[in-house]
């Protein structure tokens, strides 16, 4: 076996692990052709052929949740790629490994099936009508022995192939972001939809928090044109390109109105009590507040107006960044792993704004 040669080096920890990963087969299945997206819906399996129990989260972007995420891999026969138009979430994953709602617990043998429906999700039309090839993420977290979250890849036994005949729909729109007519007068301001009183106050102390946030991330992307603990430490190695890069998205999220003026929803139908927010990318300037966000600080690590700049990242119109890592150790391992994904990382962006502790 492989670890039997590792084994003095590596924790138990991280042995039971790459055990865990090993151990889960994920497969996915659904109709052969469709002549409507709205008729897309496939279902993944995730089973654990191993001999240990695993405790896996629920997260949004996983096979394990029908959640509007970017949880599939598609491809046409040319090798394009329908466009994403689903939900990006600033998720807990330390509070998702404490709570039992949304775990689920995989017993030796044990399997789960998920469907998800492909209309909203994703958009065909500049991909066009024909043959695909969808394969799930295979990507979960588990809960491991010390109780926190950790990434395993599980083994993708099959693809599944689709293709949309001659003439088929190939897109249905999201869900509109909300408007709230009664409160957009001549002059500027936030919009709220479905948030209490106490919970506009709430928003409106974190705008101007978020507004200084960019600001002062600003400023000190002009102030450092030579490499920072601060950037190496949430992007990776220093470039003057990718300083360019930062100082552009940064740009981007000063435009006139930022935050003050954007649409703040309270309604939450897609989250669990793990999620602070999401955003449609596409539906610039409409953030969708959740549970988690509601018992945030309104300043410092994952606090409210952290919160509003790792959603501003996510529209198309700004930085157009996703998730690729979730929470500050994660993020710091992306920077070192995985640069350029760090640069289109939301939570590393929050992070960098942050500076909590604050970094030179
Ligand atoms: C799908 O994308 C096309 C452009 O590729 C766009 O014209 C169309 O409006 C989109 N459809 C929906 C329902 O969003």
């Amino acid at each position: 076996m492989v670890f039997s040669l590792s084994l003095v080096t590596v924790t138990i920890a991280a042995l039971l692990a790459s055990v865990s990963g090993q151990q889960l087969r994920l497969k996915v299945s659904g109709p052969a052709q469709v002549s409507d997206i709205a008729d897309l819906t496939v279902t993944t399996t995730l089973i654990n052929t191993g001999a240990d129990k695993v405790t896996l989260i629920k997260e949004p972007s996983s096979a394990l949740s029908s959640s509007p995420a970017h949880s599939f891999n598609l491809f046409h026969d040319s090798g394009s790629t329908p466009e994403f138009t689903g939900i990006l979430y600033k998720y807990s994953l330390e509070k998702a490994a404490k709570n039992p709602e949304t775990l689920v617990t995989l017993a030796p043998g044990a399997s789960i099936e998920v469907s998800h429906s492909l209309a909203g999700t994703y958009n065909f039309t500049r991909s066009g009508s024909g043959s695909y090839n969808i394969s799930p993420s295979t990507l979960f977290y588990i809960v491991n022995a010390e109780g926190t979250a950790e990434q395993v890849h599980a083994v993708l036994q099959n693809t599944h192939a689709v293709s949309f005949t001659p003439g088929s729909r190939l897109a249905v729109s999201p869900p509109a972001a909300a408007r709230s007519i009664e409160q957009r007068g001549l002059s500027k301001r936030a919009t709220y939809s479905s948030c209490s009183s106490t919970r506009q106050t709430q928003i409106a102390a974190a705008i101007p928090a978020a507004v200084s946030y960019v600001s002062e991330s600003l400023s000190y992307l002009n102030a450092h044109t030579t490499t920072s603990t601060r950037v190496v430490t949430w992007f990776g190695t220093w470039s003057s390109s990718k300083r360019t890069t930062l100082v552009t998205q940064y740009t981007s999220l000063q435009a006139t109105g930022s935050y003050t003026d954007w649409t703040y929803d309270c309604a939450c139908t897609d989250g669990d009590s793990n999620t602070y927010a999401y955003v449609y990318p596409s539906q610039y300037g409409t953030i969708n507040l959740c549970d988690a966000f509601w018992s945030a600080p309104t300043t410092g690590t994952d606090s409210k107006a952290g919160t509003l700049i790792h959603e501003s990242t996510h529209f198309t119109k700004t930085a157009g960044t996703s998730d690729h890592a979730y929470g500050q150790t994660a993020a710091k391992a992306l920077a070192i792993s995985n640069p350029s994904h760090a640069v289109l990382n939301a939570d590393s962006h929050e992070y960098f704004s942050e500076n909590n502790p604050s970094l030179a």
